[in-house]
């Protein structure tokens, strides 16, 4: 089967902060998961991972879901791979793809066609490679009529050599069996003193086998980051491509500004995303709909022709016809059904509101299944929590919750009952009965005049 070593030893001393490289975001996600993501879409999930720079917390990140392997010293890119041998030999086999953690750009197309190529000319290597303006610090391909011969590090080039612009991306195909056999012949006889993989193509063509270059059509392929100046360039590349990519199908931008959406993010014809943006995660949302200004939307489901003004949502559905905000926090376990309309400073914490409700303004609705055609008052509170357990509210169809109203759960406000404002609701409220909690009200006439006499008084 074939399978894939992925790099993630390095630990970019110019970023200035103290984790593994391939661990830096790129719109939200670690360089580590781009790649991942690639060979996953490629059908790859085989993958050993090769951690080196605070390996805790490479292991923290994956968790059991991939093997990886630790290289204890830095001694070169074969090196790394060497690490992996016992991982290669389970099973010789197929191909291998070795990738860097640091290159998040690599794609699914190019892993695939590099693949069908790698096959079909019966290569022991492959080397994806890109042709660049600026080739510098990259190792330049060398040509033979039937392949590559080699491949020459910027440190080791001629001033010929560092003239080619066919560069080596830093990832490959081997044929497994020949890969373990060229790793056992490697040596650091170079200018850096370290074991190059990139020799291992000398060695195979020395054993009588091909060597070959697929060039990727996607440039960015051998992009990484050196320092936070080259992670902001990727984060924009990444940022500009997927925006046109949301162009191209239908969506309305009419600036950028601000405006970051993630790989996985979907969006519907004709939906307007405004500027401040930010769409992260596994966010699906529907046609016509209006995004912004200013929302974060993560991890949520949102249907068609709904407005979200500065909203931020987080691992919800919203439905369709709605309208929320702004200022609106909907938390996680949250279900806005059709046509519910949410205004100002509200938050609704894992709770059901039902179809056509409106929770106007200044509300915290947490724990609660809340029908259809409800009305919320200004300023209701469900008290969801008594500092040590949380209960659930249920507010039934056409229940109308009064201004300032407190429903202290566990409570049920049935069917279209009222809730007079300012009322503190305890027990479980009749279908079709008012609530009322309010005390006699006093009047002392003249009262406040006695405390008047004593303060700085406005004539
Ligand atoms: C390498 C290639 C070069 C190519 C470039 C693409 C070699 C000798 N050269 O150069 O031809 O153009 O990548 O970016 O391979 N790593 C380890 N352990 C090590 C050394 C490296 O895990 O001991 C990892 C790094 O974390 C990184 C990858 O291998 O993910 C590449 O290493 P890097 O030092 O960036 O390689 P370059 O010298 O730039
Ligand atoms: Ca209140």
């Amino acid at each position: 089967m074939d399978k894939v070593v992925l790099l993630a030893g390095g630990q970019g001393k110019r970023m200035k902060a103290e984790i593994p490289k391939p661990m830096f975001r790129v719109l939200g996600e670690t360089m580590l998961e781009w790649v991942i993501g690639a060979c996953e879409e490629s059908g790859l999930s085989d993958i050993c991972v090769v951690k080196g720079y605070k390996s805790e917390m490479i292991d923290e990140y994956l968790g059991d879901r991939y093997e990886t392997v630790l290289q204890e010293q830095r001694l070169g890119t074969g090196h790394a791979v060497m690490q992996a041998i016992p991982f290669l030999n389970k099973d010789t086999q197929g191909n291998t793809l070795v990738l860097c953690g640091d290159a998040p750009f690599i794609d699914s197309g190019t892993i695939k066609n590099s693949l069908e190529l790698h096959r079909s000319q019966k290569n022991a290597v492959t080397v994806i490679t890109a042709k660049t303006d600026n080739p510098t610090g990259y190792g330049r391909i060398i040509r033979s009529d039937n392949g590559i011969s080699s491949i020459v590090e910027e440190k080791d080039a001629t001033v010929e050599q560092k003239k080619i612009n066919e560069i080596n991306s830093g990832a490959y195909w081997f044929r497994t069996a020949d890969l373990i056999t060229a790793l056992g012949e490697l040596t650091t006889e170079n200018a850096q003193g370290e074991y190059y993989l990139t020799d291992t193509i000398f060695i195979l063509l020395n054993k009588g086998m091909n060597a070959g270059a697929y060039i990727s059509e996607n440039p960015n392929v051998v992009l990484g980051a050196n320092d936070r100046k080259g992670l902001l360039m990727l984060n924009n590349i990444a940022r500009e491509e997927i925006i046109e990519r949301h162009l191209e199908n239908g969506v309305e931008f009419t600036c950028t500004d601000g405006i970051t959406i993630g790989r996985d993010v979907i969006i519907g014809e004709g939906t307007q995303i405004l500027a401040g943006t930010v769409l992260r995660g596994r966010t699906v949302i529907g046609s016509n709909c209006v995004i912004g200004p200013d929302c974060i939307i993560e991890n949520s489901t949102v249907g068609n022709d709904t407005k979200l003004n500065y909203v931020q949502c987080f691992d919800s559905v919203i439905d369709n016809g709605v309208k929320i905000g702004p200022f609106v926090q909907i938390r996680p376990g949250s279900h806005i059904m059709d046509g519910v309309k949410i205004g100002d400073f509200v938050e609704i914490k894992n709770s059901v509101i039902g179809e056509n409700t409106a929770v106007a303004h200044l509300t915290y609705v947490g724990d609660s299944d809340v029908g259809g055609c409800v009305n919320f008052g200004c300023g209701v509170v469900t008290v969801n929590y008594d500092g040590d357990k949380k209960y659930r509210c249920t507010i039934e169809d056409n229940a109308f919750i009064g201004c300032n109203t407190n429903l202290v759960a566990p409570v049920t406000v049935g069917n279209g009952a009222y809730t007079a404002a300012g009322t503190t609701v305890v027990n479980d409220v009749p279908a079709g009965a008012l609530v009322l909690d309010r005390g006699k009200t006093i009047i002392k006439e003249g009262y406040a005049l006695e405390k008047l006499k004593n303060r700085k008084k406005k004539q």
